[in-house]
């Protein structure tokens, strides 16, 4: 069906448009080779501080939200499923962006909201919850990575195997972060980055 070709293609587009890299590029800075080099929420905040990492979550969540939403108005809740991998895949491996993406957890967290809200707060709440003890931003995205199937499996398991492929790819996207963590060596969240820069 067309329609569903058309409304994976237009969100795999909509997950290159990478919020991180135009603010910092509107700045003359290279997000990708800043702080820890990712073009997300967290390096954002650390390179270039609050103003400009409210404004990627906000994008990067919205994304994911707006390419849900298309599949559902253009073709079916389905191709819903199947446009949250797509922008997912395009924030991750963004073709316009030379492949070079962020980790992919805001805009997973988006499609959540999209798809199923309360299996996104659930999975909020154990983000915030990571993230407020161990005051590192990475732990709280693999934490959440790691307990999405069985939450799936619980709140949503017709999106559990496409959602496996996002949890599993996030854990991928943090291997250094991961390498990091277990050497002790990831920065914690600090007071500096959320002043003006
Ligand atoms: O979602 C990204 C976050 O978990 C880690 O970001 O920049 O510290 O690698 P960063």
């Amino acid at each position: 069906d067309y329609r569903f070709v058309l409304a994976v293609t237009i969100a795999y587009f909509l997950g290159n448009i990478s919020p991180s890299t135009i603010q910092a590029r509107m700045r003359g800075i290279d997000i990708k080779k800043e702080g820890s080099g990712n073009a997300g929420t967290t390096n954002t905040l650390r390179v270039l501080g609050a103003r400009a990492a409210l404004i990627t979550l906000v994008v990067d969540i919205g994304k994911g939200v707006v390419a849900v939403a298309l599949g559902y108005w253009i073709a079916t809740p389905a191709a819903a499923m199947w446009c949250a991998l797509a922008a997912f895949l395009g924030h991750v491996f963004p073709v316009l962006l030379k492949f070079k993406g962020g980790k992919g957890v805001a805009v997973a967290f988006g499609v959540l909201l999209g798809l199923n809200w309360k299996l996104a707060l659930a999975e909020l709440g154990i983000v915030l919850l990571a993230v407020i003890l161990t005051r590192r931003v990475s732990f709280g995205s693999i934490f959440a990575a790691v307990a999405f199937p069985f939450l799936c499996w619980y709140m949503e398991p017709d999106f559990i195997y496409i959602g496996c492929v996002m949890a599993a790819l996030v854990l991928i996207m943090h291997r250094s972060n991961i390498i990091r963590l277990i050497h002790g060596e990831e920065d914690k969240v600090n007071i500096s980055w959320f002043k003006k820069k």
